[in-house]
């Protein structure tokens, strides 16, 4: 039993939220593949922490470990996915292996299928998903993010019937300043400050607006079925 589940929470926008939450005197599961990575995240929240902080290992890619993990928790108010693996999947679609969209569709796509399909019975409150800009502004090397991205609304509409009253929605970030960049072999600093010059909010996101954005959904019980852009206003741009 938990107040909430982050999977995905052992870095970047999960790990904030898991500190926004645990602020909130909330108890705290967070959930990824990298028992290192948790030990880790968990040591630095502790130092801080209101509520309780646990952590499990699983991949929201393999049904057996989702499935593990629901029995485990037993019943959680609000669960979040931040988790995704995008190694490999940036390039040229003739130059992103197969094994790579693969491991996209797994992670954000159908792992999050799998987080609804063994939530029923256990989540109470909502479940909320992350999926990104690149779904409404693809660039030619990012096309299968991009796909599994936009697919996340759909999912989130079907789910948001079929589990109600548990509420689902999707968070749809800008480009924030996290290690998932660091894959990417580009100049992360040029590219977000020739960008942060033309957004509307004039610079880069932070893992902390993006764990306000969960935050509001998730105690705002009359949102469901709603992707939140939280973008700076990125698809504004020409
Ligand atoms: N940063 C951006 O600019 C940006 C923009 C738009 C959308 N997004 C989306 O925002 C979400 C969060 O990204 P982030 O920037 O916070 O990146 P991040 O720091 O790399 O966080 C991703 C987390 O997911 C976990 N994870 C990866 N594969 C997993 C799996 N199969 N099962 C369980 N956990 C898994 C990783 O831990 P392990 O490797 O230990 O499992 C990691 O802690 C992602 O869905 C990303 O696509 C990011």
């Amino acid at each position: 039993m938990t107040d909430a589940m982050i999977i995905g929470g052992g870095s970047g926008m999960g790990l904030a939220l898991a500190r926004t939450l645990l602020a909130e005197r909330m108890d705290v599961t967070i959930v990824g593949r990298s028992a290192d990575r948790l030990a880790a995240a968990k040591e630095e929240l502790a130092q801080a922490a209101q509520g309780k902080i646990s952590t499990v290992r699983a991949d929201i890619g393999r049904e057996e470990d989702v499935a593990e993990l629901f029995a485990w928790v037993e019943r959680v108010e609000h669960v979040a996915v931040t988790a995704a693996d995008v190694t490999g999947a940036y390039g040229r679609i003739a130059d992103v292996a197969t094994a790579a969209a693969e491991a996209v569709v797994d992670t954000k796509l159908l792992g999050a299928w799998l987080v609804g399909k063994h939530a029923v019975g256990r989540v109470t409150g909502s479940i909320t998903y992350t999926s990104g800009i690149n779904a409404y502004r693809p660039n030619g090397a990012n096309t299968i993010v991009a796909a599994a991205n936009g697919a996340l609304a759909s999912l989130a509409y079907g789910l948001a019937i079929e589990l109600a009253p548990v509420r689902v929605n999707v968070i749809s970030p800008g480009w924030v300043d996290t290690a998932i960049w660091d894959q990417l072999g580009m100049d992360k600093q040029a590219a977000f400050a020739e960008l942060a010059e033309r957004l509307p909010a004039r610079r880069i996101g932070t893992p902390n607006d993006i764990a306000q954005a969960f935050l509001s959904v998730m105690r705002n019980g009359f949102i469901t079925g709603t992707v939140l852009d939280v973008d700076g206003g990125h698809r504004l741009l020409t």
